[in-house]
């Protein structure tokens, strides 16, 4: 939600800003901004809309200076526009920000009433006249103060007019980190922006300011003492942040999907093939005597949760419920002490579900994060972590790192299910064998690309459509519902198929479009009379299934075939093929499959 790069050093600020937006791309693309010091002098150019805009104006009119800091907007406050678009700028300071500030108002009115002028509708400006007001000086001082005063969550990073060569930032509760570069320095809402010039950075924590220069990073907290973070090392290289040939970063994704969950799964099983954490230095009586597991997650990773819950409760007996975050933390939950709560998220920013991780925590729950983002929040305050290995993942629309989340659940409930005796030592090896198959399942329905295509025309031409499972299949109906409407911007809802009789099968009119998810051997009849109840009313249906399910043909208008494999091993490839549904859905209609319209990827505002 809102990408943030500032530059100091020897290169074209122009050139690493932008180059640091195309890559922060994701986490907001409605409007975009920098400022850059010409000749000792603040210039701000900004814009409207892409990334691209941005660089076409800024190629029309070059701004030349080494230092500058950089924006790409989700909004949040005021409209997209230009003036709208970030860095904002007062007196003495140009200024972005990933956040809300929440007192901006009553902030505002004092500067109104001290003569400052807004020009735009964001909270922002609020940040930068506030600022400039508290300056004498010493930009760290008047920030420090600013501080104090704002309410809210924010990653800002400014330039001072009075300071070239110097970029400072400040965080809390939006990720912001400084990278360390030969000679240049930078500030970043996360380090795939500079994967071209450095890997190495610090993560700043709720409180701290940073200034950098060429040669220095200074960090301070609030109160202006110096303090030291340790040096991190990103594991991704540029090539994973890149397209690689593919059309669209989204089909690069799911084609990385075995790769991710070999590397995810193989990790984590012991030379006498029994799963383990011990890798991820999980302490062993995390899971002895866990009697409730609660899982909190927002979107995909929720739907992973989904299917932890059923994995937990079907191998360990152990109760889980599954919220989603942003409800959690206002529902007054019941943690008791020795709960384990789970929070899973790939970014490791998600305002709601860091919320839900910092409620449970204060509240004595033991907590465990499933993390993809190395040094994310998340994974820093959870009391253990387990970081789960996709890479890079930059389509905002989700698809290796749920594979990868729901690997480690697999791997999670059988860890349970051994250390409560619910499974001996021989049945776990066996289960875990054939998770590890489950990388075959895979990349047997990536196969399926072509046929999968060339289904979508027939099966998903309307506006608004149904998908419907039951078991494990709900869970990846709901998956594949929300990716279908995300990318295509189609109305789609996905129903425990069992409920469509208690009002939603009012909706089923003549050539509707009904996806059923059947890959639970255990249910599948009950599935396919659901199915053909719609058929019944007029629906035209797809079915998901396993090659050698036998169903009557009269169910079903399409079918996709899935490798076999025992019920509770099918979301893996299921995943798949609805993921290729909405990808190739999305790319016959001529949608921005990697950047959907006012969404982003990394969600750090309530
Ligand atoms: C959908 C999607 C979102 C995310 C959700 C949580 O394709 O990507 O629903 O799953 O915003 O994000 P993380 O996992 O970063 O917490």
């Amino acid at each position: 939600m809102c990408g943030i790069v500032g530059y100091t050093g020897f290169r074209q600020a122009t050139e690493v800003l932008l180059t640091g937006l195309y890559n922060l791309e994701y986490r907001g693309y409605d409007s975009a901004g920098v400022s850059v010091f010409e000749d000792g002098v603040i210039q701000t150019v900004k814009t409207q809309g892409r990334i691209q805009k941005l660089a076409d104006k800024l190629a029309a009119a070059p701004l030349h200076g080494n230092c500058g800091i950089a924006h790409t907007r989700w909004a949040t406050h005021g409209v997209p526009s230009d003036v709208n678009a970030h860095p904002h700028c007062s007196e003495h300071v140009a200024l972005l920000h990933n956040g809300i500030i929440e007192n901006y108002l009553e902030i505002k009115e004092e500067l109104l009433a001290k003569g400052y002028q807004f020009v735009s509708q964001t909270d922002t400006e609020v940040a930068a006249h506030l600022i400039s007001s508290l300056y004498t000086g010493d930009p760290l001082e008047a920030i420090a103060k600013a501080l104090e005063r704002i309410e809210g969550s924010y990653a800002f990073a400014m330039v001072f007019q009075d300071h070239p060569n110097r970029v400072y930032g400040a965080r809390k509760d939006s990720p912001l980190i400084a990278a360390v570069g030969q000679g240049e320095n930078f500030i970043l809402s996360d380090i795939s922006a500079t994967l071209k010039y450095t890997k190495d950075f610090y993560v700043l924590d709720d409180g701290d300011i940073v200034e950098i220069s060429p040669e220095t990073i200074r960090i301070f907290n609030h109160q202006l003492q110096p303090v030291s973070h340790p040096l991190n090392t990103a594991h991704w290289n540029v090539e994973q942040a890149q397209k690689g040939g593919y059309d669209h970063f989204m089909l690069k994704e799911i084609f990385e999907q075995p790769e991710a969950f070999v590397k995810t799964v193989a990790r984590h099983i012991l030379p006498d093939g029994l799963p383990s954490f011990v890798r991820d230095n999980i302490p062993e009586d995390l899971f002895q005597g866990c009697r409730r597991i609660q899982i909190v997650a927002c979107g995909t990773a929720m739907y992973a949760g989904m299917v932890g819950k059923n994995l937990i409760e079907r191998f360990a007996r152990i109760p889980v419920s599954v919220d989603v975050a942003s409800e959690y933390r206002y529902n007054n939950p019941i943690i008791d002490k020795g709960d384990l709560v789970i929070a899973i998220s790939q970014s490791g920013e998600t305002a709601d579900t860091l919320a839900a991780l910092r409620l449970a925590k204060q509240q004595g729950a033991k907590t465990l994060g499933i993390v993809n983002v190395f040094g994310s929040t998340i994974a820093r305050e959870s009391d253990h972590v387990i970081y789960t290995l996709a890479g890079p993942e930059i389509a905002v629309a989700s698809t290796k790192a749920l594979t990868v989340q729901m690997a480690m659940l697999y791997l999670l409930a059988l860890c349970l299910g051994m250390e409560n005796g619910q499974l001996d030592r021989e049945r776990c090896r066996t289960l875990t064998a054939q998770l590890l198959d489950c990388q075959n399942h895979i990349q047997q329905a990536l196969s399926l690309a072509e046929p999968i295509s060339a289904i979508v025309p027939g099966i998903i031409d309307r506006e608004s459509l149904f998908f419907i499972g039951r078991g494990l299949d709900y869970a990846l109906a709901l998956e594949g519902s929300l990716k279908l409407k995300e990318l295509s911007y189609l109305h789609s809802e996905a129903y425990a198929a069992g409920e469509l009789k208690h009002g939603p099968i009012s909706l089923i009119t003549d050539g509707m479009p009904v996806i059923a998810l059947g890959t639970q051997q255990s249910v599948l009849p009950k599935t396919v009379s659901n199915m053909k109840e719609v058929k019944a009313r007029g629906a035209k249906t797809l079915l998901i299934c396993k090659k050698s399910a036998k169903v009557d043909t009269d169910a079903y208008d399409f079918r996709i075939d899935l490798p076999d494999c025992p019920d509770e091993f099918t979301p893996f490839a299921a995943i798949v093929a609805m993921q290729l549904l909405a990808y190739y859905k999305a790319v016959q209609s001529g949608c921005d499959v990697d950047k959907p319209r006012n969404l982003a990827k990394s969600v750090t505002v309530e």
